[in-house]
């Protein structure tokens, strides 16, 4: 006993009182524990055995895209085969189940407007590499997507093969431009493939300023209209690029 009271005498006071408000926290969360967790809670679990009835009278609004075959299997069948066979049909239609009941009283929307396609293909840093990604502001701007690209099987329709297809400004400035009879892969010679898959495949950009002198310096052998320079002393320190700009070269 005397031990017991030694010890007691040895903690501070300080610590003594901190043990009240221990006390009452201890008290509170075992009254409110007793008024406020639900009667039926740990019935089947660690949860209320009621929130189960609760979620079952939830009113079901997705359907799954299963039933969407019933009725629309034509689409169904285009879309397992496609790009978007693991985009399910009500990511881009909406909730269906009331549709699938009745399907002319509660008709769907199509997302058939150009700000929708851009939620999972905008160009971000953090998409997975190799995820289709386009910078809408400058893919094919203003028109629909879909007036291009089925959303149901949307293979990449070919590009045209003509350079002024992708390159649509620096060939409108060339065909203003004394160049104009100069064609394009006169200066870059262009793989095949770039057509296809352009960043891969790179053509040729000029880096010689003889280039341009098989053309213009002064013995070149081409036609007599072509305006001429002395190779040795014109601009001699320079490529002829850092001054004439190539798609439109002017002399003023
Ligand atoms: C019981 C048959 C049935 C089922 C099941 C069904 N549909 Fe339909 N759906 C129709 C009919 C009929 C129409 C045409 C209504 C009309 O022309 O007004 C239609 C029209 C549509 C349209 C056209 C909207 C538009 O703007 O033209 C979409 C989108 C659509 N359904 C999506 C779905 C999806 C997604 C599913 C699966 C979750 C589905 N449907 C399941 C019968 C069905
Ligand atoms: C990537 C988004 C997307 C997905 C996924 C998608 N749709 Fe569509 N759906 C559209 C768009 C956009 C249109 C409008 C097409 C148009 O007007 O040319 C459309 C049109 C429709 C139409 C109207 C008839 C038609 O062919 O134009 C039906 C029916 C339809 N979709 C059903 C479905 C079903 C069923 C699925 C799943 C198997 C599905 N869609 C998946 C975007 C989608
Ligand atoms: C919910 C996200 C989602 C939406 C919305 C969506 N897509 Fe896609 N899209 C995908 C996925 C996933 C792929 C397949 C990517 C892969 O194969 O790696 C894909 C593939 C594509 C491709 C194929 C590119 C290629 O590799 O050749 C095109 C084109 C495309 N989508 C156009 C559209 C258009 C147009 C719309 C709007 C009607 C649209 N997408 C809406 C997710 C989406
Ligand atoms: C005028 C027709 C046209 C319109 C409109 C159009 N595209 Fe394209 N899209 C193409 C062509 C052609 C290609 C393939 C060549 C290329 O990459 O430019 C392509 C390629 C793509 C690709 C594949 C890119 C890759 O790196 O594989 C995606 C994704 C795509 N488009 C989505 C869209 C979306 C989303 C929209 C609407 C915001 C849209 N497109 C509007 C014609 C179009
Ligand atoms: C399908 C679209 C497409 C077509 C067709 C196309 N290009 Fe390109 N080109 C591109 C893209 C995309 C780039 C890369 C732009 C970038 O990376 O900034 C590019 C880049 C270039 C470059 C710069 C290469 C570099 O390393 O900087 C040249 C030069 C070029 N193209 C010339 C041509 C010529 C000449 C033709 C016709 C014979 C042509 N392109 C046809 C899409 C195309
Ligand atoms: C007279 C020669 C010549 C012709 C013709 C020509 N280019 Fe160029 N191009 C050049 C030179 C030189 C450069 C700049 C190289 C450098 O800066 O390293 C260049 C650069 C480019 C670039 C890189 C981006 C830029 O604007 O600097 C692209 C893309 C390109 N050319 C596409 C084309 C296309 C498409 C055509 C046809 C419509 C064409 N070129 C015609 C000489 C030419
Ligand atoms: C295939 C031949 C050819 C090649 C290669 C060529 N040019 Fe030309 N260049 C011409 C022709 C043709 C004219 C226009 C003559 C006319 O307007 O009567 C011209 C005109 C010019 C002019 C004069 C413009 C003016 O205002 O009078 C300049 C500057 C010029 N080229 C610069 C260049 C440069 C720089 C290169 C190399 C990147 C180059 N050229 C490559 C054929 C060529
Ligand atoms: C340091 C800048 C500079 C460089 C580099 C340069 N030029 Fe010029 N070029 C000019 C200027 C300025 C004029 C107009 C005044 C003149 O005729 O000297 C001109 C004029 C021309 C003319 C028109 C001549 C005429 O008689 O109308 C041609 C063609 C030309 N340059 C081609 C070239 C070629 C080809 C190269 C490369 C081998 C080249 N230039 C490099 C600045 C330059």
């Amino acid at each position: 006993m005397n031990r017991i009271k030694g010890i007691r005498e040895k903690i501070p006071d300080q610590v003594k009182r901190l043990l009240i408000p221990v006390v009452l926290v201890i008290a509170a969360f075992v009254v409110m524990r007793h008024f406020l967790v639900p009667s039926d809670f740990g019935k089947y679990g660690h949860y209320r055995a009621s929130a189960i009835d609760d979620v079952i009278s939830l009113e079901i609004k997705y359907s799954g895209h299963m039933v969407c075959d019933d009725c629309h299997d034509d689409i169904v069948e285009v879309k397992k085969m496609s790009y978007h066979r693991d985009v399910a049909c009500e990511a881009c239609h909406g909730p269906a189940a009331a549709h699938t009941e009745d399907p002319d009283g509660n008709k769907l929307q199509a997302p058939r407007e150009r700000g929708y396609c851009p939620l999972c293909h905008e160009y971000l840093p953090s998409r997975p590499t190799g995820f289709p990604q386009i910078v809408s502001e400058s893919h094919n701007p203003r028109k629909a997507c879909i007036s291009c690209h089925d959303a149901h099987d949307p293979k990449t329709p070919e590009a045209p093969k003509e350079c002024k297809a992708c390159h649509a400004e620096i060939a409108r400035t060339k065909a203003l431009s004394h160049h104009i009879y100069v064609s394009c892969i006169r200066c870059h010679e262009t793989p095949e493939e770039h057509k296809v898959r352009p960043r891969d495949y790179r053509p040729e950009k000029p880096i010689r300023r003889e280039l341009c002198g098989e053309c213009h310096a002064k013995n070149a052998p081409a036609a007599k209209a072509i305006p001429r320079v002395d190779m040795a002393t014109h601009g001699e320190r320079y490529v002829c690029w850092q001054c004439h700009y190539p798609h439109l070269p002017e002399v003023d």
